[in-house]
Order: C-alpha cells, then sequence, then structure tokens
C-alpha cells in the first residue's frame, strides 16, 4: 500500500515536472490526482445502489406475501360494541353446546360475528390489554381471522380481529369460503359457513418468555379461545364446530397470514338448521 501510493505521488511528481518543462498544463497528473475519489464515488453509488434494490425487495416481498388482493383503502372496519349480558346463562350454554356442521342458508349480522370475535379474543380490561381467554404470562400469541362469505354489512374476504380497537382490517378482497374448504379436506362444515373464524398463533411471543413450553401454552390458549367462540355462538343461537383437520401450507396461503403465524384451528360458525 505504502510503497504504490509513494510510486504513484512520485509518477504524478515527475508528470508536472514534465508537463512544466513542456509549458502544458499537468492533465495527467490531475487525472491521477482524481482518479481515487472517483472511483470511490463509483462504489458508493454501487453500493446504495445495491442496498436499495434490497430494501424494495423485501418490502414487495412482504406485501406480496400479505394478500393476494388487499382493498387499496385498508382503512381498519369499526365493528358494533360487544355485549356483556345475554339470556342465555353460562351453564345452559354448555349444556347445550354441540358441535354443529350444517347451517341455514342465511348470512350472519355484523352484530353476531362481533361477538364471536369479542369472545375470541376480545380486550376486557383496556388499561392493561387483558382478554376474554387468559394467556400465559399476558403475552397473547393468537391472532383472530375471519373468512367472510356472508355477513351483512361487511363484504366477503379475509380479515384479521384487531383486539385493541374491536375492528376488522381487511387482508383479501374476496370470498375464499370454497378454496379454504378444500384446504380443509373438503369438510362441507367449512363450504357452507357464511364466515369461518381461524385461530392463528405467533408462537415466538410466548417463546420469547417460556421457551420449549410455549408450544404447549400456544395450544391450551387456542383451546380456550376455541371454546369460548363455540359458547358464545350456541349463546347466541349460533352453530359452530372447531376444525382440526386441515393442509396447514394451503390455510396459510389462503389467509396469507403472516410467515411468522401459525393457523391452529378453524371455526365455520352459522344459523343453526339446512342438515
Ligand atoms: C382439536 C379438535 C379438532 C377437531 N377437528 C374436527 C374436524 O376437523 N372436523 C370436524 O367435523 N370436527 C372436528 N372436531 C370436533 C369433534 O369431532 C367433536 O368435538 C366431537 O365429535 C364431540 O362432539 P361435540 O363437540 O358435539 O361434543 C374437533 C375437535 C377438537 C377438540
Amino acid at each position: 500500500m505504502t510503497s504504490s501510493r509513494l510510486g504513484a505521488s512520485g509518477r504524478g511528481t515527475r508528470s508536472v515536472m514534465r508537463s512544466k518543462a513542456l509549458g502544458r498544463a499537468p492533465a495527467r497528473a490531475h487525472s491521477r490526482t482524481f482518479a481515487r475519489p472517483r472511483v470511490c464515488a463509483l462504489v458508493c453509488a454501487l453500493v446504495c445502489a445495491l442496498v436499495c434494490a434490497l430494501v424494495c425487495t423485501s418490502v414487495l416481498g412482504a406485501n406480496a406475501d400479505r394478500a393476494a388482493s388487499p382493498l387499496a383503502a385498508p382503512t381498519p372496519l369499526a365493528l358494533p360494541a360487544p355485549a356483556t349480558r345475554g339470556t342465555v346463562s353460562v351453564e345452559q350454554a354448555l349444556a347445550t353446546r354441540r358441535s354443529t356442521r350444517a347451517y341455514a342458508a342465511r348470512a350472519l349480522t355484523l352484530a353476531q360475528l362481533s361477538q364471536l370475535l369479542w369472545a375470541a379474543q376480545g380486550i376486557t380490561v383496556p388499561a392493561q390489554g387483558l382478554r376474554t381467554a387468559p394467556s400465559a404470562g399476558a403475552l397473547y400469541p393468537l391472532e383472530v381471522y375471519v373468512a367472510v362469505h356472508e355477513v351483512s354489512g361487511l363484504p366477503a374476504g379475509v380479515y384479521r380481529y384487531l383486539p385493541h380497537t374491536h375492528a376488522l382490517h381487511v387482508v383479501v378482497a374476496h370470498s375464499v369460503r370454497a378454496r379454504l374448504a378444500q384446504d380443509a379436506l373438503a369438510q362441507a362444515a367449512a363450504a357452507r359457513a357464511p364466515a369461518t373464524l381461524v385461530l392463528a398463533a405467533v408462537p415466538a411471543r410466548t417463546r420469547s418468555k417460556y421457551g420449549e413450553r410455549a408450544g404447549r401454552y400456544v395450544a391450551l390458549e387456542a383451546g380456550h379461545a376455541a371454546q369460548n367462540v363455540l359458547l358464545q355462538a350456541t349463546a347466541l343461537g349460533l352453530g359452530a364446530v372447531v376444525i382440526g383437520a386441515f393442509d396447514d401450507a394451503r390455510v396459510r396461503r389462503t389467509l396469507a397470514l403472516r410467515s411468522d403465524e401459525e393457523p391452529l384451528c378453524l371455526l365455520p360458525v352459522g344459523p343453526v338448521g339446512g342438515g
């Protein structure tokens, strides 16, 4: 390094002297003096272009990961406030709950959907973010999605439930009912339900504190939330069933789940009837 630098500078000096002797401007020396900064600028530009390309690719890749056709304006859709009083006791709901796989060909109301989502993961103590279902360490690994086919006042599509604002965020802007039913091994309940809730989880949230026990805790939490939904459906006079038999990878794609989310169960729900 040192010797080559000295060598270059020595050559530059000789060139200047020769230029002076010839009465010319020392053009070559001048160009050598600026050659290194130019190379640096070129390298910097290339590095910047590379970094920009990488950032753009990762952002576009993440978006492509999200959804087949997200709505242009993804403003959260506010849900009607959930009721905290009902006409059916917990005991009655427990006594009459049954897995129901056939539904009348009627839409769910938005109020019914709102109540079911709240039962799954609604916030009950806003100051602390506590929810309707228990969670190990209050870390809340569950994410609730709903595949809407026929809910009054709500366009068909896939939505993510936002517990803190009791709102929905659109993820896919068209019905995925037929596809989801295929993903669930062609089960009729998923093919006929006007809506199917989906419990997914981000296990890393729980793993960060509980390590290996996270798998057990996440599964338990899905069970708590699913039972809440089933009992709430019963109390509303609706039928529902929990589906555990489905193709994980296909469900991920159909619902455009995030890469860190795992689908745990589907909960088709609808008005009782149509058996
Ligand atoms: C983890 C789990 C997975 C289940 N998966 C399915 C399923 O894929 N399809 C289905 O029709 N029912 C499924 N069920 C519902 C059971 O078949 C049902 O709970 C059982 O037959 C008892 O009936 P009951 O729920 O009416 O008491 C599942 C239940 C659980 C707890």
